[in-house]
């Protein structure tokens, strides 16, 4: 087991926007958190890095968080934001000042461009298209040599084809590089195709978390039976 939740509950005002969720990821695992617009998703991968806090415990490897950002867990945004330079120099910048060697960050690169296929390394990467900046927001996770990825609704803003070539580079970084992901999305489809287990978050409670078979199969609550035919709007 790599991440263990317990009794996650977060309040805003009078709104409680997390109620007591738990739940555990091993390695390497697809897990998926699943929920409509609203339902917490965001909030909850924002607990489990320490950006924000909240009551209950995140375990990650065996330690108790804190705060501060974990050793060895990286997190990627829907807008990822681009540095005013290189494609090149903002996929190593990391490792740079990590001060990490010149040899090592060109075998690091060599590895994830394997993955990530990135055609020009030159070019200003202000001038990307989203499915580019996406691309090469992975790529520079994935130097980090992460143990564990968060990625939220990576592909909300990007087009058919490109969510499908993201979609591939995530099954690959979990299945080749055996690199646990945690998605949050509101897209039953993208959870379908990519999740080894998904919990299905909605209003901040847990309604269900199941493997991927049962959940769209044979789900154990009328609740996800309901959101997967569409009744419940998001
Ligand atoms: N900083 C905040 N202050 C007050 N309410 C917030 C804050 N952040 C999120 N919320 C509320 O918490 C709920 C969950 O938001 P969020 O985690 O962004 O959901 P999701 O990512 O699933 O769309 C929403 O009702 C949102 O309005
Ligand atoms: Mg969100």
């Amino acid at each position: 087991m790599i991440l263990e939740l317990k009794g996650i509950t977060k309040t805003y005002g009078q709104q409680k926007v997390l109620d007591s969720v738990c739940f555990s990821v091993g390695k390497p695992e697809f897990f998926t958190i699943l929920g409509p617009s609203g339902a917490g998703k965001t909030t909850l991968l924002k607990i489990i890095t320490g950006f924000i806090s909240s009551s209950g415990t995140v375990h990650f490897k065996g330690r108790r968080l804190n705060n501060g950002f974990p050793e060895g867990m990286v997190i990627g945004f829907q807008n990822p934001i681009m540095f005013n330079t290189s494609v090149f120099n903002n996929i190593t910048y990391g490792l740079k000042i990590r001060k990490k060697t010149s040899n090592y960050i060109e075998g690091k690169l060599r590895d994830v461009l394997h993955i990530v296929r990135i055609n020009d390394l030159k070019r200003n990467a202000l001038s990307l298209s989203g499915g580019e900046v996406q691309r090469v927001a992975l790529a520079r996770l994935l130097m980090l040599d992460p143990e564990l990825i968060l990625l939220d609704e990576p592909t909300a803003h990007l087009d058919p084809s490109n969510v499908g070539n993201i979609e591939h580079i995530l099954h690959k970084v979990n299945k080749e590089m055996g690199k646990t992901i945690i998605l949050a999305t509101h897209n039953i489809n993208q959870a379908k195709r990519l999740s080894d287990r998904l919990m299905l978050l909605i209003d901040g409670r847990t309604v269900e978390i199941s493997d991927n078979e049962t959940f769209f199969n044979k789900p154990k609550s009328a609740e996800t039976s309901r959101f997967l035919k569409g009744d419940i709007v998001w």
